[in-house]
C-alpha cells in the first residue's frame, strides 16, 4: 500500500512549487510521450507566450486548491498586460485585467475557479475573432490508465490541460478530447479507499467532475464552456484542498 503523500509532496506533484517559485519560467509539466496539442511558442510582437505561462500558473495553483497562490499569480498576470495596446485590443485587455482584479481579492475557491475559466475564455474570444487557433494539433491521445489512483489523477490532469487549451486556442478538438477522456474516467470507492478519507463530500465531487465532463463534451458555446470549466476546476481544487486540510 502506498503511503499518503505529504502536503508538500502533493503540492510539488501538482506542479505548484514550480508555479509559484519561478517567476514566469516553466509552469507546465514537460511534454510527455503522450501526444498532446502543442501551444505555439515562436516569438511574436506581443507577449502571448508570457500570458500563456502566467495564466496557466493560475490554473495549476487552482487545481491544487491554493487560492492564495492564485491570487498572487493573478497580479502578475494582470501586470503582464501593461503597455500592451495594439489597436482594437482594448476591450479584451480590459476584460482580462478586470477578471484578474476580481481574482486578486477573492477567498472563495469556487469563485476563483470560475474567474479562471472566464479569463481563459477571454484569450479564446480574441483568438477566435482574429481567426487564429494557438493550439496546434498532434494526435490527441489520453495517457493510459493502469487503474491506480495516481494514474487517474494523471488522466485528470491531462484532461484538465486539454480543456484549458481548448478554451484558450480556441480548439474544439482539444476541448472535446479532454472532456471525453474525463467523462470516461470512473473512480470507484475501491480505487481510493486506502489512502483517502472518502467523505460524502469528496465522493460527490468525483461524481460532479464526471458529470461536468460529460456535459462539456457536447457543449459548443464559448460561454458555456468557460462556466463548465470553472465548475470542473473547482471540483479538482476542493478535493485537493480538503485532503491537505485533513493532513494538517
Ligand atoms: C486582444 C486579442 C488577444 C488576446 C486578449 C489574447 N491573444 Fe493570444 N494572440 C493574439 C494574436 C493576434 C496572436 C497571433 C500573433 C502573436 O502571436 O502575437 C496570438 C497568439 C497567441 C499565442 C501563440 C504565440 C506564438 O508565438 O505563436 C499564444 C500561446 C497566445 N496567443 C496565448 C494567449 C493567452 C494565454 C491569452 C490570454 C491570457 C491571450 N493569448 C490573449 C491575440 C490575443
Ligand atoms: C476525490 C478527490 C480528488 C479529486 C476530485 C481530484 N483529485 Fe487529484 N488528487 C487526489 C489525491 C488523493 C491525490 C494524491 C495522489 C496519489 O497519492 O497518488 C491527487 C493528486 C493529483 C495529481 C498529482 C498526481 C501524481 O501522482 O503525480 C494531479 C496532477 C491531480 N491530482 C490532478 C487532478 C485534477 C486535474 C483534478 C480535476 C479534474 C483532480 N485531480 C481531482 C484527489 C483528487
Amino acid at each position: 500500500m502506498r503511503t499518503v503523500p505529504t502536503l508538500s509532496a502533493l503540492a510539488s506533484a501538482l506542479g505548484l512549487a514550480a508555479a509559484i517559485g519561478c517567476g514566469g519560467g516553466q509552469t507546465t509539466a514537460p511534454p510527455s510521450e503522450h501526444a498532446a496539442p502543442e501551444v505555439r511558442k515562436q516569438n511574436r510582437v506581443t507577449n502571448m507566450h508570457m500570458h500563456f505561462d502566467d495564466i496557466t500558473a493560475i490554473q495549476v495553483a487552482l487545481v491544487s486548491g491554493n487560492v492564495v497562490a492564485a491570487r498572487e499569480l493573478a497580479k502578475k498576470f494582470r501586470e503582464g498586460f501593461q503597455g500592451e495596446k495594439p489597436q482594437g485590443w482594448g476591450p479584451y485587455i480590459e476584460r482580462s485585467v478586470a477578471s484578474a482584479e476580481m481574482l486578486e481579492v477573492t477567498d472563495d475557491l469556487h469563485m476563483a475557479a470560475r474567474i479562471a475559466g472566464t479569463m481563459a475564455g477571454t484569450c479564446g474570444d480574441c483568438h477566435r475573432d482574429q481567426e487564429i487557433n494557438v493550439v496546434e494539433h498532434a494526435a490527441i491521445a489520453p495517457p493510459r490508465n493502469d487503474d491506480r489512483f495516481s494514474d487517474f489523477m494523471i488522466q485528470h490532469r491531462w484532461a484538465a490541460d486539454r480543456m484549458w487549451e481548448g478554451l484558450i486556442g480556441p480548439s474544439d478538438e482539444a476541448w472535446r478530447a479532454g472532456a471525453l477522456a474525463l467523462a470516461g474516467t470512473e473512480i470507484t470507492r475501491e480505487d481510493i479507499a486506502e489512502r483517502l478519507l472518502l467523505t460524502p463530500e469528496i465522493e460527490r465531487l468525483l461524481v460532479q467532475i464526471r458529470k461536468d465532463a460529460a456535459a462539456a463534451s457536447s457543449v459548443h458555446g464559448a460561454d458555456m464552456r468557460q462556466e463548465l470549466y470553472g465548475s470542473f476546476l473547482a471540483g479538482c481544487a476542493s478535493c485537493h484542498r480538503d485532503m491537505m486540510n485533513q493532513r494538517d
